[in-house]
């Protein structure tokens, strides 16, 4: 069975997010959409509503299912035997540090995993999780790019604040 692995810190899933889901469940027989930690992001979601929300937007999808995992991405990788990652690729500003991520994991497996790069619809080519929390924040629309239950709690976060 081929198993992909999409990880993301997904804070929060965007239509763009959705777009990589859809197209990368249909290049293995499973997609497991992983909410993982980066060390680097300060998260307006907590673990638990991004695998809530993940888990309500991949639940008619018969080979997606969602997890979570802190730690190296390696290690999660390993310990199922899973060999490729996908990961979304918009303007050239993301190559270098997907490039410098896909190096990396491919050396801590031991050459071991690979990491498949979808371009994301031109859509979504200028779509970012902080941006969307940014135009949220000041009380822009932000509907036409993440899902409705996004869009929900988005509005009930800055209404809380
Ligand atoms: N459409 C819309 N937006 C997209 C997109 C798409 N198709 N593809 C990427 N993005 C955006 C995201 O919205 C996000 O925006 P933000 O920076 O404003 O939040 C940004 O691109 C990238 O975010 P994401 O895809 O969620 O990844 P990330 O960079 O936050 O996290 C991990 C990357 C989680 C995979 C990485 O940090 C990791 O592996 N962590 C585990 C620890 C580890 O193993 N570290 C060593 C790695 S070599």
């Amino acid at each position: 069975m081929k198993i992909g692995v999409y990880p993301g810190s997904f804070d929060p899933i965007t239509k763009g997010h959705l777009d990589i889901i859809i197209r990368s469940s249909k290049l293995f027989d499973h997609l497991i959409v992983l909410i993982s930690s980066n060390p680097s992001k300060n998260m307006l979601f907590s673990l638990e509503e991004r695998l809530f929300i993940a888990k309500e937007l991949t639940k008619e999808m018969p080979n997606v299912s969602v997890e979570c995992h802190s730690g190296l991405l390696i290690d999660f990788l390993m310990d199922k035997d899973i060999h490729y990652l996908v990961r979304g690729l918009r303007a050239v500003s993301d190559f270098e540090y997907e490039f410098e991520m896909a190096l990396a994991n491919r050396w801590l497996s031991s050459k071991g995993v690979d990491t498949i790069f979808l371009m994301t619809d031109e859509k979504y080519f200028y779509l970012s999780s902080s941006l969307i929390k940014q135009i949220a924040s000041l009380g822009g629309d932000v509907s036409e790019m993440v899902p409705d239950i996004v869009n929900k709690k988005l509005k009930e976060k800055w209404k809380k604040k």
